[in-house]
This record gives C-alpha cells, sequence and structure tokens, in this order.
C-alpha cells in the first residue's frame, strides 16, 4: 500500500450507456446492468484502495461517462488541464470535473473552446516523467499538444491513433513502471510506431494482440509493480510476469459496453514533477493560403483530407467564399505536424494542390556534389507547372514531370534555368531545391468555366466501362479530329493486346489517317504486328479464323530472324516484305516510334531498345509537346508514359482491367480519362467514329 498515490473514480450509481460515441456502445444503448456495473466498480475500488488512496468525485444527472474519470484532465503536481470533450454528449461533465480539481487545489489550465483534447484519456506520462505521450486522430486535437508542452513544461510525443475502437490513447497504449510499454501496435500509424520503437527499447516493449487489444488489456491501471485489468490472455499474464508485474484482473464487462474499463475509470492525481531537460515540442504549425473554385472543384476536400492522411491537424483561419458562380473563394489554412517531417509531407501534398505559403521565401538550394545524385531532402516534383523562387524572382520549370528534381542552373550570361530532371541526369555544379519554401504549382482547369467540348471535363478523372463507352469514343474522335487538324500531336502507347484482339488495323488507319504523331511500344507490338502482316497470324492463331495454326507457335520467331537479317523494320518495309499494318504505316507515313525492351523479349528486334536509360530518354523525347496520349493496353509502358506527362496533357487510357485504368486515370487532373473495355472493340469503335465526322474544319494537308 502506498497512501502518496492518489486515484480519482466517481461511483456508478448514474452510470448507463445513453448513447452512442464510440464503436463499443453500438448496439449496447441501456444493456448494461446496474447491479453487476455497481459491483465490479466496487471490487475494482478495492483493489486499488489495497495499493493507493481513493478519491470520489460525486456522479452527476444527466452525464452517465462522468465514471470515466480518466477523462476528467490531465493532471502534473499541482497543475491539471481540464478537457475539452470532443461530443457534446459529454461536454456537460467538463464543470464537475473542473469544480473538483479547483476544491482540490490544482491550478487548472482550459483550452480554447472547439480544440478538444481528452485529459489522460489521451495524453499518458512516462512512468519515468520524461515525456508525455499524447494521442490524435479521434478525440484530441493535435493542435492542443502544444499547449500541454507549454502549460506543463515538459515534451510532448504525438501518436496518431488509426483504428475507431481504440479511439482514446488509454484503449491501446500502456506506459508501465520501469520503463515498460504495454501496448497494441496495429492501433498506430506507421510513424507513430517509428517513433514508440526509437523510444522504448525492444525488451521493454509488451505487444499485445487483438485478442487481448479487444478485452482492453491495455486499459490497465499500473500501481507500482501491479497491474489490474478486466482480463488478459495466459500468454499476456506470462509476459508482465516475466517482467516483474503481478497481474489482477477484475470483470468490467458493463463498462466495456461504454468502450471503456479499468484505467478508464480511473485518474492518477498524484503525478510528481520529475526534474527535466527544457521543455520541447515538436508540433509544428505552418499557414497555407489556397484559392479557386476551393469547393465546386474539391479543392478544399482534398486539401483537408491531405492533411489528416498524413497525420496532421488543420485549422481553418479563415474562408472567403466566392458568391457567384464564376468568383473564386480563398481559404487561410494552419496546419500542424508532430514533426518536421510530416510538416513537409503535408506542405508538399497542399503545394502540388495548388496552395501558396504566405511567407514568400526564396526557394532552398544544395549543390549537387556527386553526378546522379540529389541532395537529400529535395523537392520531389509533380505534374503541375511548377515554378521556383529565386532572388525574389519566380522562375518557370522546364521539362514538367513528376518524380523528378528541380535542377538550376545558370547559362554563359548568367541567365538562371530551372528544369526537372531525373536524379540521374544531375550534374555537378548544379543547384537543386530542397525542402518546400519558394515553391508553387499552377492549376488551370480547375474551374468551372471550362465547356465539356474543349475539355474531358465531363468524364473529369472518370472511369467508364461499357454503357458509357460508346459516349466516350464520340468525344475521344471529336478530340483527335481538333488536335490533328490543327497540326497538333497525338501520341499512342500500345501494348501487343492491340494485335491480338483485332485492333491492328485500326490502328494502322490512325496512323494512315494523320491521327497519330509519335507510337511507343515495346518489342512484343512490333513483333505481334509483323508476325500478322507476314504471316497472318498473331502469336501462332489464325486472326482471321481464330484458330491456332500447325507450327504457328514458331512464327514470331521467323519474323524476328527476317527482321534481324534486313537489319531494321523500315528496311523489311521497304523490302516489300510487310504489305500491311501498323509498322507498315509507320514507315509509311514517317510516323517515329520508340521501341523500349525488357527482359522477357524474344530477338530482340534491331530496333527495340535494350538500353532501358536511353529508351526512357527517347520515349520523352517523342512525347515533347504533345496535345494527347492514347494509352492502349500496355500497363508498364503507359503507367512510365504518365511520369513523363506534365498536366494539362490529355490522356486516354484503354485497358479492360479497371485496375489500370484506375491508377491512369487518377492523376488528379481532370484531363485524363479511363475506359475499361476490350482494346480492339474501343478502336474498332473510334475508327467507325471517325468515319463518321463529317468535318466542318477543313482537312489540313498532310
Ligand atoms: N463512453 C466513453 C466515451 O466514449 C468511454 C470513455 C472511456 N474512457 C477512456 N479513458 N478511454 O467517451
Amino acid at each position: 500500500m502506498n497512501a502518496a498515490i492518489r486515484i480519482l473514480m466517481c461511483p456508478p450509481d448514474l452510470y448507463d450507456v445513453d448513447y452512442v460515441i464510440n464503436p463499443w456502445m453500438e448496439g449496447n444503448v441501456h444493456k448494461s446492468s446496474k447491479e453487476r456495473a455497481a459491483q465490479q466498480w466496487q471490487q475494482l475500488k478495492t483493489l486499488i484502495a489495497e495499493r493507493a488512496t481513493v478519491d470520489l468525485v460525486p456522479p452527476a444527472a444527466g452525464w452517465p461517462d462522468l465514471v470515466f474519470t480518466a477523462n476528467a484532465g490531465l493532471v502534473l503536481g499541482d497543475r491539471a488541464v481540464l478537457s475539452r470533450f470532443y461530443h457534446p454528449e459529454r461536454q456537460g461533465e467538463e464543470p464537475h470535473f473542473k469544480a473538483w480539481f479547483e476544491g482540490n487545489g490544482f491550478t487548472v489550465y482550459e483550452l480554447p473552446p472547439d480544440l478538444p483534447f481528452e485529459g489522460a484519456g489521451d495524453a499518458l506520462l512516462d512512468r519515468q516523467g520524461r515525456w508525455l505521450w499524447a494521442g490524435y486522430g479521434f478525440r484530441s486535437e493535435l493542435d492542443s499538444h502544444p499547449l500541454l508542452a507549454e502549460w506543463l513544461d515538459m515534451e510532448v510525443v504525438s501518436l496518431r491513433l488509426m483504428d475507431r475502437r481504440f479511439y482514446h490513447l488509454d484503449t491501446c497504449f500502456c506506459p508501465l513502471t520501469d520503463g515498460y510499454l504495454l501496448y497494441y501496435p496495429p492501433a498506430f500509424d506507421t510513424y507513430s510506431n517509428r517513433t514508440i520503437e526509437m523510444r522504448v527499447p525492444p525488451a521493454k516493449r509488451i505487444a499485445i494482440e487483438e485478442a487481448d487489444a479487444v478485452q482492453f488489456a491495455c486499459n490497465a491501471v499500473n500501481l507500482e509493480h501491479t497491474v489490474i485489468l478486466n482480463q488478459a490472455s495466459p500468454a499476456l499474464k506470462q509476459r508482465l510476469q516475466e517482467c516483474g508485474f503481478t497481474v489482477v484482473e477484475t470483470p468490467l464487462t458493463e463498462f466495456l459496453k461504454a468502450g471503456g474499463a479499468a484505467k478508464c475509470l480511473t485518474l492518477r492525481v498524484t503525478e510528481p514533477v520529475q526534474p527535466k531537460p527544457a521543455e520541447t515540442v515538436s508540433v509544428l504549425s505552418r499557414v497555407v493560403d489556397l484559392s479557386g473554385h476551393l469547393l465546386d472543384s474539391g479543392v478544399m476536400n482534398r486539401a483537408l483530407d491531405a492533411v489528416v492522411e498524413c497525420g496532421g491537424s488543420f485549422q481553418v483561419l479563415d474562408f472567403k467564399l466566392g458568391v457567384q458562380k464564376q468568383s473564386t473563394s480563398h481559404a487561410k489554412l494552419k496546419v500542424s505536424g508532430p514533426s518536421p517531417e510530416i510538416i513537409e509531407s503535408i506542405l508538399s501534398r497542399l503545394i502540388e494542390i495548388g496552395a501558396l505559403l504566405p511567407e514568400v521565401k526564396d526557394a532552398r538550394l544544395e549543390p549537387v556534389v556527386q553526378d546522379g545524385v540529389a541532395p537529400d531532402d529535395f523537392y520531389v516534383t509533380t505534374i503541375y507547372p511548377t515554378e521556383v523562387r529565386v532572388n525574389g524572382q519566380w522562375l518557370r520549370c522546364q521539362r514538367q514531370r513528376m518524380d523528378g528534381a528541380i535542377a538550376l542552373r545558370a547559362d554563359g550570361a548568367g541567365q538562371l534555368t530551372a528544369t526537372c530532371k531525373l536524379l540521374r541526369d544531375l550534374e555537378v555544379g548544379e543547384q537543386v531545391v530542397v525542402g518546400i519554401d519558394g515553391i508553387r504549382t499552377l492549376h488551370k482547369g480547375e474551374g468551372r468555366d471550362k465547356s465539356p467540348k474543349e475539355e474531358f471535363s465531363f468524364m473529369g478523372s472518370g472511369v467508364s466501362s461499357e454503357r458509357r463507352v460508346e459516349l466516350v469514343v464520340e468525344q475521344i474522335a471529336w478530340e483527335l479530329r481538333q488536335v490533328r487538324d490543327r497540326g497538333g500531336k497525338t501520341v499512342v502507347t500500345a501494348g501487343p493486346v492491340v494485335v491480338h484482339t483485332g485492333g491492328a488495323q485500326h490502328l494502322a488507319y490512325l496512323i494512315r489517317e494523320g491521327y497519330v504523331q509519335a507510337l511507343l511500344g515495346g518489342n512484343a507490338i512490333a513483333v505481334h504486328d509483323l508476325e500478322q502482316a507476314m504471316m497472318g497470324t498473331s502469336l501462332g492463331v489464325d486472326m482471321t479464323r481464330g484458330v491456332p495454326v500447325s507450327g504457328g507457335h514458331r512464327h514470331h520467331l521467323k519474323v524476328i530472324n527476317t527482321v534481324r537479317r534486313y537489319g531494321s523494320i523500315a528496311a523489311v518495309v521497304e523490302k516489300g516484305l510487310v504489305p500491311s499494318g501498323i509498322f507498315y504505316e509507320c514507315v509509311g507515313r514517317n510516323v517515329p516510334f520508340s521501341l523500349a525492351g525488357s527482359i522477357r523479349d524474344d530477338g530482340p528486334l534491331p530496333d527495340t531498345e535494350m538500353n532501358l536509360v536511353a529508351a526512357q530518354g527517347r520515349y520523352a523525347e517523342l512525347l515533347q509537346g504533345a496535345d494527347m496520349i492514347l494509352m492502349l493496353s500496355s500497363m508498364l509502358h503507359s503507367i512510365g508514359v504518365g511520369n513523363m506527362t506534365p498536366a494539362g496533357v490529355k490522356m486516354v487510357c484503354v485497358d479492360i482491367n479497371p485496375a489500370v485504368v484506375t491508377k491512369l486515370a487518377d492523376r488528379g487532373s481532370i484531363e485524363s480519362v479511363g475506359v475499361v473495355t476490350d482494346v480492339g472493340l474501343f478502336l474498332s469503335l473510334l475508327v467507325k467514329q471517325l468515319e463518321k465526322l463529317t468535318a466542318p474544319i477543313p482537312l489540313a494537308a498532310h
């Protein structure tokens, strides 16, 4: 018995499950037994009273969850930070707990309204008093943590809760005597797990299984070397014993129905202040501005989601809603994150969405000190047009693409240029943008002023399936025609499925009619197209009858051999050995193509570039200035092309596999559209549609 430890409890006379504010309460409204609750609570109190002093706060009518005194507030020394409940259902408990704290000599700190924090339910002291573990994600807001650090003069380590069942930190996390930690790792995000692992050595971590977690094993009252809890598996009991703890089980089933157990029913009000290094807060905040059609275009949602997904929290400091259809809205957000890394990842997501940092600074630059390697912390580019601020001037990046770094270089006249470069292309002597300051991305077309005829916006980032295919094809045909007739550039990336599904003749038509300005593919599309043109089969299958031809499996190798003999696809075409097909048209119409090799290529054809770095370079070259890209059933080539392509280029991705289409269509830019269908069918519909179009616009000569 250690009378110096004081524990606050509240008799359950008025306890019940009256409402649902956590998943445990679902289906349990008025289902707990009064008698059993009273008896279970009494038994817990007796067990605690054998080891510490129990103080009581009286129950209050209308506030059934008042029994969960862990949520009264957070105590350290003679200071108490009063809870600010998230749910209105519990907000009426605040004055009762406040009165108790004041009546017992505590200095009470109160959070501003709208900044929820649920006391010792979400904030647990390291048992050696070195820091405070603080949870956020469900009930407590991350922005409360800096105030805790300031008021209690203590380091706060923020942990993000991910599982609705474990909505309070004390439902899945319990620091124990001697630096042990009882916890359920899946309740936290990856970053938080890493934080925990960095602070608690492996021998001190007692990670529990789900079966124990749902019995609230982490919701334990730890008094010196005793651990009092609802229930623990034999394995967990053994582990705790090996660590020097005596485990006492006491049933608390009636309180589990409200989502609480032993620890929730108690608040340790004697928490000695330990001498420690100066206060540190790791929660950082930055303010960002957003403007545009924030609501109609979904930008606001995306921005707020991005903050939360990255593990941060936000406060909307200001919001001016554009009052008319064409007027734009403006928002000022304060975003907070538990560490500099998280703040940076949040800010780069927001910059990608178009946010501006109001304190305009120049971009931070660091030199390349090794060819092909960027400085740590380099800014990773996106598909959106990007500008960097250098010496107070905004510079537009050249060759925008995603997943690159921004390299700055001065020409002979001292003129600076900023270029998106792949890591491998960086050269010593260049400066690379690091961090997130002095960077902005430009977003056009996210407004509501584009007519569907000008943009694909009506199917914006949508994935169309069967019924909508014809409608989509009509639009694409119209667009293709536009691009061709104004002398624009359409690039096609295609896989061999185009040939297997009977689409070769249609793609050949598009090339012949001047709709295609460059073709990107791999070894296979060329091999199968030539096999079909030269031998009438595709991978040995007769394309007119749909049956395998005997010995047909050797056809494609013979084709490869022939092309190798003449030295190139162009040479066999010129020799007259290829009467028709995709590559026949490319050669005849001087449409450049690039074939990128892979590990599984037969041959390869002499035209196939087996040096992938060179192939990527050639792809990027052919993609320069593209207005539209048709991606036809070739996942890897299409994804590669997508990465090289800036926002603003219309992308049409056709694949029978919805996953491929979704991946490509979902670039967050309205110009991409996905079509889930058979590519041969798609091409035949497209050609029919093009033939049907009697253009009002005179055809350009070609
Ligand atoms: N019904 C209460 C709520 O949802 C249970 C509180 C449990 N307390 C705790 N510290 N985990 O708020």
